[in-house]
């Protein structure tokens, strides 16, 4: 059957909304074989589709689950969503601080897969944090506490979560078809009428230029069109890691310290950035008055408050949180000034030591990871320690690996802004 499809897709006839139900529920439901989908996945991977072909796609996968209704809550609610990045954190700082001002911010997060790491496995690391929850205990929290994060539900957006697991396997994840249905359907399955999409590009990111960044921004817009959602990217570097650490554990104590006041000039301007965006389109009022009072919420305690309450509410015992392992300093072997970080040599590394995980059964060491001690712009004096490295298990040549990601200059390079563009 499959095959019949894409043959007749080859001699130039479009998919039918009917030729991608039947792969993708078949594949579902055990009648199409991996073999069959991974030949429909890397056809589509390596021809692109069409904006119909692409809302078919994504309307099947929506189908293939259930699809949260978050009408009874009476409140606003605005969901975020990252398409992945190196010390990507973003999200433990920026529920908290929209739901303290009174945005509801339902997450269905994913766990990490290649080198870039999921919000649901940064959130395990701390004892107790309960990330699978039943949709009924998912609905009181937000009516209670105004935020949860939990992992993507084995009942919604069904279809996403078996394709994606191939695509993974087969390399074919950097498509725009792939990634707008599989991000889309999730989200719309969720429930959230704004959706805040912070789409990474750079080597670190699966978007690796801006002009593909922007097709694939441009057509989740319509998709949400055309459920009637409100979906803006906001298009942000991922050439550079974000903030100072990366590693499951690491993040989690960087989101802990953000509140402490102490932060990475990149990762905060992208928090408020973002929060901003989410609090104005949850609040009906200008980006300006938003970031005012995202500012407020962060330097009053508001925001921190808030955090610490979500972290008890879901079972999370900050107070027996620790960074579980060993650690080696990496120290400059030049003087200058950082220019830049390599993102994807960073992850690469993260991830030999354990970080992350190939397949979705396989477990993950939360405790390692990288935590940069010097970041973009800065100076360096020979002898200083550019980076910590985490590990319970040596990888051969990780020093030079860390040290290597370093790329230092006699002159400081023009800082280039965390934000690239924002498309509505
Ligand atoms: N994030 C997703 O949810 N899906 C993709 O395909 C890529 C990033």
């Amino acid at each position: 059957m499959v095959e019949d499809i894409l043959d007749k897709k080859k001699n130039g006839v479009m998919f039918s909304y009917e030729d991608i139900r039947s792969i993708v529920d078949g594949y579902v439901s055990g009648e199409v074989s991996d073999d069959d989908m991974r030949e429909f996945v890397m056809y589509v991977y390596e021809n692109e589709l069409s904006f119909s072909e692409i809302n078919y796609l994504t309307d099947v996968m929506i189908k293939s689950g259930e699809v949260i209704d978050l009408s009874s809550l009476g409140k606003v609610c605005v969901d975020k969503h990252s398409s992945g990045g190196i010390g990507d954190k973003i999200t433990l700082i920026v529920s908290p601080i929209v739901a303290s001002l009174g945005v509801c911010v339902p997450k269905m997060s994913g766990r990490g897969l290649g080198i870039t790491g999921g919000t649901a496995d940064k959130l395990e690391s701390i004892p107790g944090f309960k990330i699978n929850m039943s949709r009924k205990s998912f609905m009181k929290a937000l009516d209670e506490a105004s935020v949860c994060v939990i992992s993507q539900s084995e009942k919604i957006a069904v279809a996403d979560k078996k394709i994606y697991a191939l695509r993974n396997e087969i390399g074919a994840v950097d498509s725009t078809a792939l990634i707008a249905s599989s991000i889309m359907s999730k989200k719309i399955a969720s429930g959230a009428d704004k959706i805040v999409i912070d789409l990474k590009v750079g080597n670190g990111a699966f978007m690796k230029d801006l002009k593909s960044a922007s097709k694939l921004a441009k057509t989740m817009i319509e998709i949400g069109k055309y459920y009637d959602r409100k979906v803006v990217c906001v298009l942000s570097d991922m050439n550079v890691p974000l903030g100072y650490n990366i590693g499951n554990a690491l993040e989690v104590k960087e989101a802990i310290d953000f509140f402490d006041g102490v932060y990475e000039k990149r990762l905060y301007f992208l928090v408020v950035y973002l929060s901003s965006i989410m609090v104005s389109l949850g609040k009906g009022i200008c980006f300006r008055s938003a970031k005012k009072l995202v500012v407020d919420a962060i330097d009053s305690g508001l925001a921190r408050h808030k955090f610490y309450e979500w972290i008890k509410y879901q079972g999370g015992k900050i107070s027996k949180f620790k960074v579980d392992a060993d650690s080696v300093k990496v120290l400059s072997d030049v003087s200058g000034y950082i220019n830049s970080i390599d993102a994807q040599g960073i992850g690469k590394l993260v991830f030999d030591l354990g970080g992350g995980r190939v397949k979705k059964e396989d477990s993950i060491d939360y405790g390692v990871g990288v935590s940069l001690k010097k970041t973009v712009g800065e100076k360096v004096v020979k002898g200083e320690v550019l980076c910590e490295i985490f590990y319970n298990k040596k990888v051969r040549g990780m020093e030079k690996r860390a040290l290597d990601a370093f790329v230092i200059g006699k002159k400081k390079r023009k800082e280039k802004s965390v934000v690239i563009k924002t498309i509505k």
